[in-house]
């Protein structure tokens, strides 16, 4: 007796396992769905969609009884508009039953997603800087809505003030949610919105512990503040980090206006809520969505924010994402759909010079945000002569370093210094810190609590060689405070590069900028010269998303202020090639006014998919009901893209790829275009015609282009060249990249 009962309540754990781990084992999809067959199917009488979604749950809760799965599908999100379909948690029979419902399009894992942060204030926060956009003219407060999908946003920051600005645009449907410590009066005129998605980390078993995050658009982090501001904060008079960069503070588009879409919390942003975050966006009516984050390149049809932003696109919508931060290695850059504006990360010319001089006269420029005086000439310790090697001194790890060693001298910190390194070379008594970093160029400045300096590779290998030379080694740290005119821009080592993984007919990432100021590029194409006489105002305003993306392409430069062109941090003493840079540096002013664009229509993009061999369901993922033609209309590279990505055989000799392009005149009624390539090495070129003459304004003319590999190529290998249409007042520039594979 004792024993039958023993064995029930075994059986009774078991059951109370299996079906823990079943709930367990439940994951979030997001579903595409055919609107059309879903709304034959269920019958519903209003208007939104959540009923449908509802009953198509409910109809697979029923197939799939409830002795088998313990919990019912839970809807996450409904998506009301543009991308018909919803989130929902499933178990593995739920879905399969799903897959059964007629109406059933595709359904993709939701992703947790991560920020795209730097630690280096360079490129973030403190970028207003001399010879930007805002010196070059008076202009009239333009009606450009920035959403920016993130971690929220502090409003009572100064640059989200709006004294001065004119009423919000009539066209603006979108609201100020309440949540903790935010309230709808936290919005004005120049913050217009903000909102905040947290069903779907939630439901991925993401926490949100309200002592230590507010459940609310405000933001815990400080990317989303930072990231909001550097595109449209106002100027902040008198801003000042510590004293350094003590001038007037600015995103740079700073009349626009400001919407957040709170998505990403502690532990990383979910695909579901930025999807959710994306389509509501669309619908407040937002004129350019920024985001920040992402993970690897995945094809388009598995690619959560490539669906997301194509939704954008159609709606009139300009998307950037920002390429990521994996570099210097290849082919990391994420966000790479031809339709997202796919922006690098490149340095501006200001610096905060610390300048190291070592016992035997050596002189070496780093970086540092601290602003106080110079340190007097001091011992150097590092690794063994400053503590524990097994405890990690070389990195001034925690309890590593000892005071009798290190007291009143100069610590070296290996690889990136921290803050917290910082700390703990104080705690054990040193004057200073020097952190080396061996891997590149780049120097991340950071706001330590002492005197420190920040040196890249070359400077790091030279102070471990006179250190390990010298039985007392000796250095002195000088702060130059804020120093303007250096050499610039530069791209970021730890910038995502290319070649595309995904897209192999498509340079990626497009164009390079410090931090998100690709923005700036936006509002100027609205209103080229910012001037109310300017009648190009109004027909710019009805470029489409392809159109300004083009225009900031082919007007981008690749010479940096030294007349040399654009430096790779990642790669010792190398010049950027498009795999960095793309098309290269955006330059705002010249963007308002291309000459000729290079437009893409959503049709175009469909067709482009098609060129993929994209299945009907993965086809049906972007639109509901465009069939391919059995017979392809275009190569992948025939998409009219404003860049050329070529792909020969790496033993193929004498190959050819002739691909088409069409311009679209936007600059003056009647004007000449000769092309001028600079083919890259082991290619022929030939354009056809060589010359364009317009005769009016909208005009199309077009051309093809002929690539003739002229030798077999190391797999692997890339050349690089240009194709630019010039005129009396226009230079059109493609940049070419070809790889042998
Ligand atoms: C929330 O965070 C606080 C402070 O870190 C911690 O003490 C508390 O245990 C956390 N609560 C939960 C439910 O994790
Ligand atoms: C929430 O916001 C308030 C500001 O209103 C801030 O003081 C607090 O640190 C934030 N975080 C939490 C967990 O409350
Ligand atoms: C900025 O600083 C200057 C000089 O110190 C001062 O005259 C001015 O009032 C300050 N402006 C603001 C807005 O604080
Ligand atoms: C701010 O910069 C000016 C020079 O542009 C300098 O004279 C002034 O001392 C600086 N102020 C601070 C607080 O560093
Ligand atoms: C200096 O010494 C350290 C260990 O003490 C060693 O790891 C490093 O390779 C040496 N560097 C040079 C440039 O000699
Ligand atoms: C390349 O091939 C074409 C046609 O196949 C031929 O006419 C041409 O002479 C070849 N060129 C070279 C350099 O071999």
């Amino acid at each position: 007796m004792i024993k039958i009962f023993d064995a029930m309540l075994l059986l009774v754990a078991i059951i109370a396992i299996l079906s823990t781990a079943s709930a367990d084992s439940r994951q979030t999809y997001i579903v595409r769905m055919d609107k059309a067959k879903i709304t034959n199917t269920f019958i519903n009488s209003i208007g939104d969609s959540k009923p449908w979604h509802e009953g198509v749950l409910d109809s697979i809760a029923d197939h799939v009884s409830t002795q088998q799965e313990a919990t019912p599908p839970e809807l996450v999100y409904s998506y009301e508009t543009a991308f018909f379909g919803l989130a929902a948690k499933l178990s593995a029979k739920q879905l399969e039953s799903l897959k059964k419902v007629d109406g059933f399009v595709s359904a993709i894992p939701d992703q947790m997603l991560s920020l795209h942060t730097t630690h280096s204030p360079q490129f973030l926060g403190l970028e207003g800087s001399k010879g930007s956009l805002w010196h070059s003219s008076n202009f009239e407060s333009s009606d450009v809505i920035i959403g920016v999908i993130d971690s929220g946003i502090w409003p009572e920051h100064d640059s989200f003030q709006d004294h001065g600005m004119p009423p919000i645009p009539a066209r603006w449907k979108g609201s100020c949610e309440k949540g903790s410590n935010f309230s709808p009066s936290n919005c004005n005129k120049k913050l217009i919105g903000a909102r905040y998605f947290s069903k779907g980390y939630l439901a991925s078993g993401g926490k949100i512990n309200q002592t230590e995050e507010n459940l609310s658009a405000r933001d815990d982090i400080g990317h989303g503040t930072h990231t909001a501001s550097t595109a449209a904060g106002n100027h902040v008079a008198n801003a000042s980090l510590f004293g350094l960069a003590n001038g007037t503070a600015a995103g740079i588009s700073y009349t626009a206006r400001i919407a957040m879409y709170k998505a990403c919390w502690g532990n990383g942003c979910s695909a579901s809520d930025i999807l959710a975050a994306t389509l509501a966006a669309v619908e407040d009516g937002v004129d350019v969505l920024s985001l920040s984050l992402g993970s690897h390149a995945d094809p388009y049809f598995e690619d959560h924010n490539a669906i997301g932003a194509f939704f954008a696109f159609t709606s009139g919508v300009f998307v950037t994402f920002s390429a990521g931060n994996s570099g210097p290695f290849e082919s990391t850059a994420a966000n790479t759909a031809p339709w997202i504006m796919t922006v690098a990360a490149s340095t501006t010319d200001r610096s905060f010079p610390a300048i190291v001089k070592l016992g035997n006269g050596e002189i070496f420029e780093g970086t540092s945000l601290y602003s106080g005086k110079a340190t007097k000439e001091l011992p150097i310790v590092y690794g063994e002569t400053a503590g524990s090697v097994s405890k990690g001194a070389e990195y001034c790890m925690p309890g590593s370093l000892n005071p009798k060693l290190v007291k009143g001298k100069i610590v070296i910190c290996g690889f990136i210094g921290t803050t917290e390194m910082g700390e703990q070379v104080k705690l054990a008594g040193g004057v200073a810190m020097v952190t080396l970093n061996f891997r590149d160029e780049d120097l991340l400045a950071d706001a330590h609590i002492l005197p420190e300096a920040s040196l890249g590779a070359l400077a790091s290998d030279a102070v471990m060689k006179y250190v390990n030379s010298t039985k007392l080694p000796t250095a002195s740290i000088a702060f130059k405070g804020t120093s303007y005119g250096n050499r610039a821009p530069m791209v970021a080592a730890f910038s995502s590069r290319g070649p595309n993984s995904v897209g192999l007919d498509l340079i990626k990432p497009d164009v390079t900028a410090p931090g998100v100021n690709i923005l700036a590029a936006f509002p100027a194409v609205i209103s080229p010269s910012f001037l109310k006489s300017d009648k190009r105002r109004s027909k710019h305003k009805n470029w489409s998303p392809a159109a300004i993306k083009s225009a900031i392409m082919t007007t981008a430069y690749t010479i940096d202020n030294r007349g040399k062109p654009i430096a790779d941090l990642g790669v010792r003493g190398s010049e950027a090639t498009p795999f960095p840079i793309g098309s290269g540096h955006v330059d705002p002013v010249k963007a308002s006014d291309p000459g000729l664009i290079y437009d893409i229509t959503t049709v175009d993009y469909l067709n482009y998919l098609c060129s993929l061999k994209y299945s009907a369901a993965q086809m049906a993922l972007f639109s509901e009901g465009f069939t391919c033609l059995e017979k392809a209309t275009m190569q992948p590279g025939d998409l009219n893209y404003p860049s050329f990505a070529v792909n020969f055989k790496s033993k193929a000799h004498n190959t050819t790829f002739t691909y088409k392009r069409t311009m679209t005149n936007v600059g003056i009624p009647r004007s000449t275009y000769k092309v001028s390539v600079q083919a890259p090495k082991g290619v022929s070129i030939i354009v056809k015609p060589s010359v364009l003459s317009f005769k009016k304004l909208g005009e199309k003319l077009s051309y093809k282009v002929s690539f003739v590999g002229l030798k077999t190529g190391e797999t692997g290998g890339s050349s690089f060249g240009s194709l630019v249409w010039v005129s009396k007042k226009y230079r059109v520039r493609s940049p070419i990249a070809v790889t042998w594979r």
